[in-house]
């Protein structure tokens, strides 16, 4: 009730009367006055006007599912949402939530993660109320060995939710992290479940650092935050709901070929490595190379000093810049 009547004043964005609210959800005056004090008291600043009715004036950068929902206008991501003040992490938990049978576009949120998970078995630092950790479930319908190009989808969707509210310079560091300025602001673990052919369901978790002041030592030199760059603070759930809704876009396209044929100039168009020489760091083996952009499965395709084209697979290796993380 609470998050509807939220989703309603949000929407209209301007006064709607207690008497249409009562009329709308079908409740009594008192129902819809006690709902609103739930709101004040969690922050929201509601506006009462006599003959007018109520405005949301302002609302709270908070990670509840009432103002996720207030937020969401996707037709399948995060429809079904799962909200939590603390967990372990919000992809152990969208797993567990895929085997048991949840739906296509279930969405996992938290306001802080106990042992949030990185790339390479890292820990990802998850503090409470400052970041993004999301994770949202899918069911593809196609072969288990096209799921690992839904990072780059979920990275290009990051990108263009990020942009919708934000004029910094971000750019793609093939093939998942968002960088802004060299440092990296966003990245992304994607887990798979799957039978020998068939993918039994996919998670694509994504971290990204919003409102968060200060790195650990450790951190400083590679990673920045919105906030840091900006210089203030960013409403967390506006941000999910553009970069969900940017997610349906893609994913869209991407189904269509099962592939990237139709992303892959988007994508490289905002990828850091692209013209650039960068080191490949393979298991066995590491060589500098020339950055030519990713082909239609996601593969970044290198010259290498010989002339010859290789195509690197993001499982195989890493990539750096020359002389540090993405320069
Ligand atoms: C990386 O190493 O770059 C990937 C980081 C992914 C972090 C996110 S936060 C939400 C989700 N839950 C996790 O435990 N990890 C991912």
């Amino acid at each position: 009730m609470k998050a509807e009547i939220l989703k309603v004043l949000r929407e209209r964005g301007d006064y709607v009367s207690g008497q249409q609210l009562c009329e709308y959800f079908n409740v009594s005056r008192t129902a819809v006055w006690k709902a609103i004090n739930q709101l004040k008291e969690e922050g929201y600043e509601v506006e009462a006007v006599r003959n007018k009715g109520y405005r949301i004036a302002s609302s709270p950068d908070v990670i509840t599912k009432e103002e996720l929902v207030s937020q969401l206008n996707t037709m399948w991501a995060g429809q079904t949402l799962f909200c939590y003040e603390e967990i372990d992490s919000t992809n152990t938990k969208a797993r567990q939530l895929g085997d048991e049978g949840l739906v296509n576009g279930t969405l996992v949120v938290a306001d802080c993660q106990r042992t949030g998970r990185g790339r390479r078995g890292r820990i990802w630092e998850s503090p409470r109320g400052k970041n993004i950790y999301m994770s949202l479930l899918l069911r593809p319908e196609f072969p288990p060995d096209k799921a690992s190009m839904l990072t780059l989808v979920m990275a290009l969707s990051v990108y263009e939710g990020l942009k919708e509210n934000l004029s910094l310079d971000f750019k793609i560091k093939w093939p998942n992290d968002i960088v802004c300025g060299n440092k990296k602001v966003v990245g992304i673990l994607t887990e798979m479940s799957t039978q020998i052919d068939y993918i039994n369901h996919v998670v694509i978790g994504t971290g990204i650092n919003v409102n968060i002041d200060e790195f650990p030592d450790e951190l400083k030199e590679m990673a920045t935050s919105i906030k840091i760059e900006t210089g203030r603070l960013w409403k967390r759930s506006m941000l999910i709901a553009s970069i969900l809704r940017a997610f349906e876009k893609n994913y869209e396209i991407f189904t269509q070929t099962n592939d990237l044929s139709k992303l892959q100039e988007k994508y490289n168009s905002i990828l850091i490595n692209k013209d650039k020489e960068v080191r490949i760091l393979g298991d066995k083996e590491a060589y500098v190379a020339y950055a030519l952009g990713i082909n239609e499965k996601g593969e970044l395709l290198v010259r290498k000093s010989d002339g010859s084209v290789d195509a690197v697979y993001a499982g195989e290796v890493s990539v750096r810049g020359l002389y540090g993380y993405t320069s």
